[in-house]
């Protein structure tokens, strides 16, 4: 993986590579992300019958080749030609599922049509023009969308510093077809520009609105606390996703692995909770799914596949997650992901302060 992410930075222009790799601020949580899966250590156990193994997982009442989904990541045709399509292609391919963000550069019609055989979830901005809310969401009811992950710890856009270096925008010719109506038109838009449309007044009686009146189940995106998780699910929500963004919204935030334990401890078996941020590697996917998550969601990694190499590097990725995950489980004593409970991870030892013998 982290040869892609290499690549990905050569394959790139500089202003592109900074807003897809970047996070807010200082980027501390950005960095805590990765850190956090470095505090755990796995207990595995032997004399299990592994000799068949899968990761298949089932989600919101359907199969997955793994607890894997691909994150909803906005302007993904900056990153490749091949785009969302790409993307969605490459999840079916791998038997997972994409989650097609409100700021993609394909509608999610063409997805579903690109991916007819897919599983795909819509990642939900709830605009401040709720015929324009809507209209996507009605897209995505008819395009054989099955979920919704209403995205709102985005009210108004983290403060990237990478970009307001670089200037970067949005090039001339990638657009979002799905806003184009409702903000203009045709232009590309700047992602100030969308986010300038999101309603920031957005309360729980609003997701209690969004989720009776939707015939989808609603996850509620970005999520860092027991107070916020027992809410959700107390609104209607079928399920949240435990999430800091990626590190791109409010900086000095917990790692999201970091605040998965009190989010599930507090939705208590009531809803579906998923996780994202940091995942690179089959041994946080079991990390996660240890401390309570039913599946993880992946931003950067399929992202940097496809970067390289269109729909076949985000496929490459996605299989190298199943194939890490299951050695993981193989060697951890877990015959699938369901196997894995928490006493298969323990705290990592305290790091030393002062090395012995120095008095
Ligand atoms: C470039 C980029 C764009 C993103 N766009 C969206 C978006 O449109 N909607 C959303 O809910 N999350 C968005 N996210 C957040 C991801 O869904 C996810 O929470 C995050 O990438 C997970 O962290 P990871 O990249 O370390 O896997 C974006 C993340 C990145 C890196």
């Amino acid at each position: 993986m982290r040869d892609f992410e290499r690549l990905a930075e050569e394959a790139l222009e500089p202003g592109a590579h900074g807003y897809f790799a970047g996070g807010a601020a200082e980027e501390a949580t950005m960095g805590e992300n990765l850190a956090a899966f470095a505090r755990w250590r796995i207990r595995p156990r032997v004399l299990v019958d592994v000799d068949s193994v899968s990761t298949g997982t089932e989600l919101l009442g359907g199969p997955l080749s793994m607890p894997v989904l691909v994150a909803p990541v906005a302007f993904q045709r900056i990153a490749h030609p091949d785009g969302e399509l790409g993307m969605a292609r490459a999840a079916a391919a791998a038997g997972t599922a994409i989650c097609l963000s409100t700021i993609a550069t394909s509608r999610p019609s063409e997805v579903a049509a690109a991916a007819p055989d897919g599983r795909r979830f819509f990642q939900l901005y709830c605009f401040r023009d709720r015929a324009v809310t809507q209209a996507l969401l009605d897209e995505a009811v008819e395009s054989g969308f099955e979920a919704i992950l209403l995205t709102v710890d985005a009210p108004r856009a983290g403060r990237r510093e990478r970009d307001l270096r670089s200037g970067f925008e949005v090039p001339a010719g990638v657009s979002v077809p799905s806003l184009d109506a409702a903000l203009g038109g045709g232009r590309s838009l700047s992602v100030a520009e969308v986010f300038s449309q999101v309603d920031a007044s957005l309360g729980w009686g609003d997701l209690e609105e969004l989720a009776s009146g939707c015939s989808l189940p609603v996850l509620v995106k970005g999520v860092l606390t027991a107070e916020d998780g027992a809410l959700a699910i107390e609104h209607g929500a079928a399920g949240v996703v435990v999430s800091n963004h990626g590190g791109r919204q409010l900086d000095r935030v917990s790692a999201s692995l970091d605040a998965l334990p009190e989010v599930v401890e507090a939705v208590a078996g009531r809803g579906t909770v998923l996780m994202d941020g940091g995942i690179r590697r089959g041994t946080d996917v079991f990390i996660a799914l240890a401390l309570g998550a039913d599946a993880v969601l992946a931003g950067r990694a399929p992202l940097w596949g496809l970067a390289v190499d269109g729909e076949r590097g985000a496929l490459r990725v996605l299989q190298i997650f199943r194939e890490e995950l299951e050695l993981t489980l193989a060697l951890s004593g877990c015959e699938s992901p369901a196997a894995v409970t928490r006493e298969h991870i323990q705290a990592a030892p305290a790091p030393r302060l002062y090395s012995e013998g120095l008095g």
